[in-house]
């Protein structure tokens, strides 16, 4: 038996966007802007950072392993209880905790290509078999998942937004499929973009439906402006969470992100503002690419996608850009070689993109 078990030795590990220090390196550029890992350009809500720089005097000390206020304060928030909450370091996080909760080794994972690679990844650390349905005209396809689910499908991995292609799916949708779903069939919900499609009231909340068998995910990665930080959040039936609990590593989030969830979770000015920011970007966007004649994906989150006829129109595209000072993240590695994506900005680097992409064209 080798020492490294086979599934490791062939996993192909995450590999995140392009940081501004690797760039700089590369091509010693003056400007630099980062559309390309749907941060929150705006930064953190100042409360808080403050509530973390305050939570800093107490780092000799473990976290609450409870998560205690944090959990209170979301089970308020969505008018659940306690018991219904898990938080961990990021929604991937908990992602992590559900594949070491639930799955045997004969068991199956489901999920669309075209998604967030985060979950692949999981599956294949884990050694478990993974089972992916093509998107259709760059949607999810509902039907034909439903149709791929087996006896041996353990988890359905969907993203609502999805991430990269930023659509969703809606409650009609939402509905027709779970009827669809047996009850021993774990669904995740992967909702990391939730703050910027929960107005449309034809995009299924998940957690509305209090579906035995759903376990939804947020984040407080995005909107939050919170990534460095690493907290994200579930909630789902107290028998799940009580489970996912017994193996979540004790100590996760830690004390800062603990303190800068909660209080990150009182400023909802500092939401409204980036949501509003971003939804004037994107209509930016779309403009300015329906003039230069580029076809995108209408976006239901922070960032938009770009399709192209060739991969190498793609490739070529990010890398003018990238001598430009812009970094966007090309979709190779999501499947979708021939599109890139955008993560919205401030205005002033919308403004520095938009420049840089008119020169490149
Ligand atoms: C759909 C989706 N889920 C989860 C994540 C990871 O979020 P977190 O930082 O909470 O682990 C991302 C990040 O890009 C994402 O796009």
């Amino acid at each position: 038996m080798p020492l490294v078990p086979q599934h490791i030795q062939s996993l192909e590990p995450y590999k995140a966007g392009k940081s501004i220090e690797e760039l700089r390196r590369e091509l010693n550029l003056k400007k630099i802007v980062k559309m390309a890992s749907n941060e929150n350009p705006m930064g953190a809500s100042p409360k808080a950072v403050q509530a973390m720089i305050k939570s800093l005097k107490d780092i000799n000390r473990y976290p609450d392993p409870a998560s205690f206020n944090l959990r209170s304060d979301l089970a308020e928030r969505f008018d659940i209880l306690l018991n219904n909450v898990i938080t961990a370091h990021g929604s991937e996080g908990i992602i992590s905790v559900i594949m070491r909760t639930f799955m045997l080794d004969d068991e199956e994972a489901l999920m669309s290509e075209g998604t967030f690679i985060g979950f692949k990844v999981l599956a294949h650390s884990r050694g478990t078999k993974l089972v992916t349905i093509p998107l259709k005209d760059y949607r999810y396809d509902l039907n034909a998942i439903a149709d791929a689910i087996t006896d041996k499908t353990k988890i359905i991995y969907l993203a609502n937004p999805n991430n990269p292609t930023g659509n969703i799916f809606t409650v009609k949708e939402f509905l027709g499929f779970i009827k669809k779903v047996p009850s021993h069939v774990l669904i995740i919900m992967d909702e990391a973009y939730f703050e910027f499609a929960q107005d449309d009231p034809v995009y299924p909340d998940s957690m509305k439906y209090r579906l035995d068998n759903v376990i939804t995910l947020r984040t407080f990665s995005k909107a939050y402006g919170l990534a460095g930080i690493r907290v994200g959040y579930g909630f789902a039936h107290e028998t799940l969470i009580k489970n996912l609990l017994k193996v979540k590593l004790p100590f996760e989030p830690s004390i800062p992100a603990q303190a800068a969830a909660i209080a990150a979770l009182q400023d909802q000015d500092f939401i409204d503002d980036y949501i509003r920011l971003n939804t004037h970007s994107l209509h930016s966007f779309y403009d300015l690419f329906d003039k230069l004649g580029l076809r995108f994906i209408k976006s239901h989150a922070n960032f938009v996608t770009l399709i192209f006829e060739s991969q190498q129109r793609a490739l070529k595209l990010s890398d003018d850009l990238l001598k430009q000072g812009v970094i966007v993240r090309p979709l190779t590695a999501f499947g979708l070689p021939n599109c890139i994506r955008v993560t919205t900005g401030l205005q002033e680097e919308n403004e520095f993109f938009v420049d840089a992409l008119k020169k490149v064209l």
